[in-house]
């Protein structure tokens, strides 16, 4: 038999439902946030992510599904899809259009990791993303959207951390710094400690290892000791502005994100409610991308939050299965077609739902299916009133019937 890939996951229409139901809520949401969505493909050249997500992370390193295809092209399934929302607006050349472009998306990503709950090799995400705004109104927008979504989904134990990484010119010092008062520790570090702390060090602040957390705490230095006056001043007008709009949030030091793009703010929101894997979503700055990728130097800031760990977090109870207004029942299986053009008839006229069986079942398996689907009302088709142009209509709900002339149906329904 063949299976499905380990990490990914087939969702039955039930499960749908409960995404479909997301999906439209955050629609909604971001509609009234005043941003569009925005589809992009699903694969990318290869060298899009490793130049905007980094060589040496974990992502570009060790997790993307990367092929070559027929004309030697080395492509890569989006492992996230900030990288190519900047491609898109790059080659649309937007800044010429709109002087802020603002964006949401909601897809698929894939990365190789090791699948555990809430990580999945195929997940999904949803986001945003402002391109054009320095200021730190845009980054308390942004942080306030993403407080505001799980509030929407009634999530609760939400926390957020947020911290400042600077901007670009302090990063190589900070790092260079980091691990000369790390290096010492090598011995005490693991093979991928000492791997971030040679390639990316930055990375191990947030190490998860209670032994090196308890190293960096007493040993890194502080990263606030290195930034900028002006980059400090943006970090605390982000965090005043956060203070009159009530959002909470800890100001976490150590928090550094995943991704090489990010300057000044960064954040994430964690709910105690997932267990090992708690990041619900995180995002920041990244006001070099643009440039980097090839367009001009316009600054940019959004999050994306995982979809399967939203469903997590709002621990929904199954739906039942797909249902239906109005089940027609066909006593001989030569009245299906007739059946499917009334069917039509009602959908179009209507615009409710309606099921015509294909299985040729007996009426007593139609009338069961009927009530298996909820079906208010039940429309039978049976030889003795089809002679007289007539059906017969049953109220499942109410103990309430009727024969009614077919040229009547429509009336006969939006009366009820
Ligand atoms: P990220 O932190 O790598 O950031 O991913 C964002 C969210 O996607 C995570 O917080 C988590 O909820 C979800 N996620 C990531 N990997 C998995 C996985 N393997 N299984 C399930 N869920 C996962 C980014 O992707 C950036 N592009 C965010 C961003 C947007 N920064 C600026 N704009």
């Amino acid at each position: 038999m063949i299976k499905n890939i380990k990490g990914t996951k087939d969702l039955l229409p039930n499960a749908t439902l409960n995404i479909q139901d997301i999906e439209r809520h955050l629609n909604v949401f971001m509609n009234i946030h005043g941003y569009g969505e925005i589809r992009t493909p699903i694969f990318e050249a290869t060298e899009l992510f490793s130049r905007s997500v980094g060589e040496h992370t974990d992502i570009v390193n060790k997790e993307m599904y990367t092929w070559i295809d027929q004309n030697d092209q080395s492509l890569t399934l989006r492992p996230e899809m900030t990288a190519s929302v900047v491609r898109a607006y790059i080659q649309k050349q937007l800044w010429k259009i709109e002087p802020i472009s603002k964006f949401y998306y909601i897809g698929p990503s894939f990365r190789r990791e090791r699948p555990q709950k809430g990580r999945l090799r195929q997940f999904h995400q949803f986001g945003i993303e402002a391109l054009g705004s320095p200021n730190p109104e845009q980054d308390a927008e942004i942080i306030s959207m993403a407080y505001n979504i799980y509030k929407m989904f009634g999530i609760n134990n939400l926390t957020i951390k947020i911290n400042s990484l600077g901007s670009e010119n302090i990063r190589e010092k900070y790092s260079n710094d980091l691990k000369e008062s790390l290096i010492k520790f090598k011995n005490k570090f693991n093979e991928s400690e000492i791997n971030r702390l040679e390639k990316n060090p930055l990375r191990i602040l947030d190490s998860k290892n209670k032994d090196t957390q308890k190293i960096v705490g007493n040993n890194a230095p502080n990263i606030f000791d290195y930034i900028s006056n002006k980059d400090n001043e943006h970090f605390n007008k982000v965090t005043n502005i956060l203070d009159e709009l009530k959002i909470p949030y800890t100001h976490d030091q150590k928090l550094v994100r995943g991704l090489d793009y990010y300057t000044k703010t960064v954040f994430e929101l964690i709910s105690s409610d997932l267990g090992g894997q708690d990041a619900l979503c995180g995002g920041g700055r990244y006001d070099n991308l643009v440039q980097e990728l090839g367009g001009q130097n316009i600054p940019a800031i959004g999050f994306a939050a995982g979809m399967e760990r939203l469903i997590l977090a709002m621990n929904l109870e199954n739906n039942e299965n797909i249902s239906t207004d109005i089940y027609i029942i066909n006593v001989e299986s030569i009245y299906i077609p007739k059946a499917m053009q009334l069917a039509d008839l009602l959908r179009k006229e209507l615009g409710v739902a309606v099921y015509v069986d294909s299985l040729r079942r007996s009426i007593k398996s139609q009338m069961r299916h009927a009530n298996k689907m909820n079906a208010k009302f039940s429309v039978i088709f049976d030889v003795e009133n089809l002679k007289q142009n007539k059906i017969f209509i049953k109220n499942m709900n109410e103990n309430k019937q009727d024969t009614i002339l077919i040229d009547n149906i429509i009336s006969y329904f939006e009366s009820e």
